[in-house]
């Protein structure tokens, strides 16, 4: 089993799509890893340092009742490219791994492909994990974006020992996954850099060969974002060395809260800068940053795992601190600062940006909604249930759960090993798979932890029983509908498929090294 402890806030999915025309908006989404509800100072947390993030909060639109599609990570980044459920494109189930040889299937419309289209440049920097595949089938630059800087999978899917900390060459904390190539980091579809030392990066990136026509990002960069071709490049370069977790210097014990705080402080750093860049280039006004995270926390790390504050569980689960996530959608001048308690989701931001960018909407099933209503102050949230799918969705159990305005009904329960250690026991990977009938049935306003089934003891009034009938429906509409893509996990894995900066050396997996 895969060590995870470096995939914690490893690296924001940053996709960067800049209009070409006057009128439309740019914009960016910055998505973090295993960031869990209850991990930002805007959240609630007590020593987290994220001033930053709690400064776009403060000037945007921040969530309270965001949910991303899938409590782990490549099916919920496969939904919020696609605004489809992971089931349909046929993620699932659980993750890619370096030689997965699936990946999110060409035909799905992404969301890069969608505004490019329309006219926009798109880029993408950091984490992937959504393939591949044989001569990089399925990497950004084959779904939507024209620049793509970053690892393809998760960074703890390869020997990482002494790549994430400082001074480099020392032992890290953690040991990641053996027996694979080291981690690589490309750009576009060539391997930059294999192993990729994160303290090493900038000197790296000042070496590439062939990219001296382009604006040069630095080390910083991984971890803020690819800009804009309309933006001036060196805007964004940064102080900060690079690498959450345990990286550099600058942040190595700088927040309250050890090893996951500083890496939190960085990323947040990382944040600071996109928005100086923005205000100095003067595009904040025509710019819509929205931020969300893939999954809950991962808190089998102990205290180096994030925290989904008072929702139970974490990453794997389908108890809300699986996939209830911190959002904000800033865009001052557009977006009226303030608090929402409007359903929404990942899977809603592909029709959203699609409606903004006046793109009409792929001609597929979509599971989103427009929520330029809630974004705007317009009106209420078009969404009215989320459904919970767990890592390893099948056809015969369907959905484990569904909430409906501000209930929520759990037909199954499963814990997971990523949400271990805590002291409830649910959340753990020994909570083995249990049916419930009837539901376990929470009201998420007045009890948003989960800790009081409403059909336990005691009579059920009409109002609530008229709830429960229409959960039960909407699941058996729901799972009746849902058609289930090919399963590209299903495919396997190819050993010879994992990227090789040196495709013939012998003996593999380890001589994939070049410095
Ligand atoms: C990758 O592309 C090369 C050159 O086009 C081709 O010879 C090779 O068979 C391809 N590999 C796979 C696994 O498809
Ligand atoms: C990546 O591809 C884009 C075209 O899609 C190109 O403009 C850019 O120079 C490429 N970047 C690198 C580093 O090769
Ligand atoms: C760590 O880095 C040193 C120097 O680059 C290298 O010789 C060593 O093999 C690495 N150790 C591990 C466990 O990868
Ligand atoms: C990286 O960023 C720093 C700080 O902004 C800057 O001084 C330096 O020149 C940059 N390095 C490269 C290679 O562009
Ligand atoms: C949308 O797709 C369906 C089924 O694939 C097809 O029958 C229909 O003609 C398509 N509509 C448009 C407008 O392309």
């Amino acid at each position: 089993m895969s060590s995870r402890e470096l995939c914690v806030l490893s690296l924001g999915l940053l996709l960067a799509l800049l209009s070409s025309a006057r009128t439309l908006p740019n914009i960016v989404l910055i998505f973090a890893d295993d960031l869990g509800f209850g991990d930002l100072g805007c959240y609630g947390h007590p020593t987290s340092a994220t001033p930053n993030l709690d400064k776009l909060a403060a000037g945007g639109l921040r969530f309270t009742d965001f949910y991303s599609s899938s409590p782990v990570c490549s099916p919920s980044r496969a939904a919020l490219l696609t605004g489809r459920y992971q089931t349909r494109s046929g993620i699932y189930p659980g993750v890619f791994y370096p030689g997965s040889r699936g990946g999110l299937p060409l035909a799905e419309v992404t969301v890069a492909e969608l505004l490019k289209g329309r006219g926009y440049a798109t880029a993408m920097v950091g984490k992937w994990h959504l393939g591949l595949g044989p001569n990089g089938t399925f990497l950004p630059t084959r779904q939507g974006f024209d620049h793509y800087l970053g690892v393809p999978y998760s960074h703890d899917q390869g020997p990482c020992q002494n790549l994430t900390c400082f001074p480099p060459d020392t032992r890290c904390f953690g040991t990641c996954d053996q027996g694979v190539v080291p981690v690589p980091l490309f750009w576009n579809e060539s391997i930059a850099e294999q192993p990729l030392s994160f303290p090493k990066l900038q000197p790296r990136y000042s070496a590439l060969p062939g990219t001296s026509s382009l604006p040069r990002p630095n080390a910083s960069s991984l971890s803020s974002c690819i800009m804009p071709p309309t933006l001036s490049w060196h805007r964004l370069l940064t102080q900060h060395t690079h690498y959450p977790q345990f990286g550099s210097q600058e942040y190595t014990g700088q927040s309250l809260r050890g090893p996951f705080g500083d890496a939190l402080l960085e990323f947040d750093g990382s944040v600071g800068h996109l928005l100086q860049a923005l205000h100095e280039a003067g595009v904040e006004e025509n710019t819509l940053v929205f931020f969300t995270a893939d999954n809950g926390p991962e808190t089998m790390r102990m205290s180096r795992g994030g925290s989904s504050g008072l929702l139970k569980c974490g990453k794997g689960t389908t108890y809300e601190g699986g996939m209830r996530e911190p959002a904000v959608a800033y865009w001052p001048g557009h977006i009226t600062p303030g608090v929402t308690h409007e359903l929404a989701s990942t899977l809603d931001i592909l029709p959203t940006l699609a409606s903004l960018a006046g793109v009409p909407l792929p001609n597929v099933t979509l599971d989103g909604y427009d929520l330029s209503s809630v974004l705007f102050g317009s009106g209420k949230s078009p969404r009215q249930t989320m459904f919970y799918y767990p890592p390893a969705p099948s056809q015969l159990l369907g959905i484990f759960a569904v909430r409906y305005k501000q209930y929520k009904a759990h037909f199954f329960t499963q814990g997971a090993f990523h949400s271990g250690t805590t002291p409830d026991a649910d959340c753990h990977g020994t909570a083995l798979l249990t049916a419930h009938e009837p539901p376990l049935l929470f009201d998420l306003e007045s009890d948003p932890a989960e800790n009081y089934n409403l059909l336990q003891g005691g009579s059920v009034g009409p109002d609530l029983l008229a709830v429960f009938k229409e959960i039960c429906l909407q699941k058996a509409l729901f799972d009746h509908q849902m058609e289930f893509g090919e399963s590209q996990m299903g495919r396997g894995i190819d050993a010879t498929l994992e990227p090789c900066c040196a495709p013939r050396c012998q003996p593999k997996p380890l001589c994939c090294s070049c410095s």
